[in-house]
């Protein structure tokens, strides 16, 4: 069985309905059943949590990342600033593929440096919500 999950941080929450020309007009849970449909089968488990708190966001990692087999995340604008969420993906052992929609290096130069790239086993950016889904395929 592979246990892969989806964590998703601050404003994502708010897909398909914020700035759509930069992150598109689907929302996630759509995405989710378009993804479910295409990966989930009796050896392979998808899960999604999405949180604006960091403070949840570092729980959740914690709670799965000595069991699960793949954390694919986007943590948002917390990527530009959290080193609290390095540290807890340098500290526990299940690998993560940190996603971002936008193609972050073509917009403002805060967006270009990245705490969890370091700590992150790849990166996907710049391919919309595909990028989920090659995240999942490369658990895969
Ligand atoms: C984002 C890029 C971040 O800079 C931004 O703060 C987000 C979304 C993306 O998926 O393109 O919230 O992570």
């Amino acid at each position: 069985m592979l246990r892969i999950i989806i964590i998703n941080g601050p404003n994502l929450n708010l897909l398909g309905r914020r700035e759509p020309e930069i992150y598109g007009e689907d929302t996630f849970d759509d995405f989710m059943i378009h993804l479910k449909g295409k990966f989930v089968d009796d050896d392979v488990t998808l899960e999604y949590y999405q949180s604006n708190h960091e403070g949840h966001l570092l729980d959740k990692l914690h709670d799965v990342g000595f069991d699960y087999d793949g954390i694919i995340l986007n943590a948002g604008a917390l990527t530009h600033t959290s080193i609290a969420i390095a540290d807890a993906i340098a500290g526990i052992k299940t690998p993560v593929v940190e996603v971002h929609i936008s193609n972050v290096h073509k917009r403002e130069a805060f967006r270009h440096h990245s705490y969890v790239s370091p700590v992150a086993e790849g990166v996907i950016v710049g391919f919309g919500l595909r990028g989920y889904e090659l995240a999942v395929q490369y658990f895969l």
